[in-house]
C-alpha cells in the first residue's frame, strides 16, 4: 500500500533540497575542500572494474530464489513482509550502484585505514567500501545472523579480506566494534533509523574522531524524526561541515574551518 502522507513529505523534502542545492558542476562552492569532494566524490561518474564486480554480484543475487527473514532489528522496513525473496531485501534496503559508488569515492577521497559501519545487510555497502581500500580495516555490525552469514559468504567469494562482521544489537557491539578499531576515519551509518539510537551511536563515536573523520548517515528523510536527528548531528558543536545530499548526509569536524552547512545537488 502506498504511504500517501510519506510520499508528500518526501515530495516537499525535495523540492525544497533542489531549491537550495548548489550545481551538478560545484559552481557556488567556494570552500576548497567543498568543492573537492563535490568534484571528486559526489559528481564523478567512474565506473572502475571494481564497481562492475559487485554489480555483477548483486545483479546474480537478485535472481536467487533465497527466502530472508524479516530483521527484528531497527525501526524496521516499511515493506509489509515477514519474508520475502533475497532479491527483494537488496532492492528495498541495500545501497544503490549511485550510493555505493559514493561510498566508494569517499573511503577513497579519505584514503580511509578504519572504517565502521552500522548496518551491514547482506553485505553491498560493505563491499563497495572493502574494494574502495582494500587495504582498510573494516568493522561493520549486523543484528540479524541470517543476513550476517550470507554476507560472510559474499565477502569470502569476493574475497574481501578486510572486513571483520560482528553480529548482535548495535547496543551491544557498537562498544566493541569501537575497540576493535585504534581510531575512526569513515562511519556509515545504515541501520536503526529512529532519532533516539541514531544520536546515541553518533555520540558514541564522537570519542573516536579525529580531524579529518566523516560520518555518512543513510535515508535522513526516511521519516521526520531521522530528518530531526539529522538536523540536530548537523547542529553538534562537534561538526564543522554538514552536507546535505537529500537521502545521505555526510558531517566532517575539520577544525580548520569555520561551520558551515551545504546542500548539494546529488
Ligand atoms: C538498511 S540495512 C543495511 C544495508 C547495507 N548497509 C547495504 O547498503 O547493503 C539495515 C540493517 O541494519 C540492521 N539493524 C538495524 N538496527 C539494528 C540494531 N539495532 N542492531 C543491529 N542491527 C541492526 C538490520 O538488520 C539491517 O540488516
Amino acid at each position: 500500500m502506498i504511504d500517501v502522507t510519506n510520499s508528500v513529505r518526501l515530495a516537499q523534502g525535495f523540492m525544497a533540497y533542489k531549491m537550495s542545492s548548489k550545481s551538478s558542476a560545484g559552481h557556488g562552492i567556494h570552500s576548497p575542500l567543498i568543492y573537492s569532494f563535490a568534484r571528486e566524490v559526489v559528481h564523478k561518474k567512474e565506473r572502475d572494474s571494481y564497481i562492475n564486480e559487485i554489480e555483477w554480484y548483486r545483479d546474480w543475487q537478485l535472481q536467487s530464489p533465497l527466502i530472508i527473514k524479516k530483521s527484528r532489528h531497527g525501526a524496521g522496513s516499511k515493506l509489509p513482509y515477514n519474508e520475502m525473496p533475497i532479491g527483494k531485501l537488496i532492492r528495498s534496503s541495500s545501497v544503490s550502484p549511485k550510493h555505493g559508488g559514493f561510498l566508494y569515492r569517499l573511503a577513497k577521497w579519505l584514503n580511509a585505514k578504519y572504517i565502521l559501519e552500522l548496518g551491514t545487510s547482506v553485505g553491498i555497502s560493505t563491499m563497495y567500501l572493502s574494494g574502495a581500500q582494500p587495504h582498510a580495516k573494516i568493522v561493520s555490525l549486523e543484528g540479524d545472523c541470517q543476513r550476517a552469514l550470507l554476507a560472510k559468504h559474499s565477502f569470502d567469494y569476493m574475497q574481501c579480506d578486510n572486513i571483520e562482521v560482528i553480529e548482535g544489537d548495535f547496543d551491544v557491539t557498537l562498544p566493541t566494534g569501537l575497540d576493535r578499531l585504534p581510531t575512526l576515519d569513515m562511519v556509515f551509518f545504515d541501520g536503526n533509523h529512529s532519532a533516539e539510537p541514531t544520536l546515541r551511536y553518533f555520540k558514541q563515536c564522537l570519542g573516536h574522531i579525529h580531524n579529518n573523520t566523516a560520518f555518512v548517515f543513510d535515508d535522513i528523510r526516511w521519516s521526520n524524526e531521522m530528518y530531526r536527528a539529522w538536523q540536530v548531528i548537523a547542529q553538534h558543536s562537534s561538526v564543522t561541515v554538514s552536507i546535505d545530499l537529500f537521502s545521505l548526509g555526510v558531517v566532517l569536524f575539520r577544525k580548520d574551518i569555520p561551520k558551515q552547512h551545504f546542500v548539494i545537488n546529488f
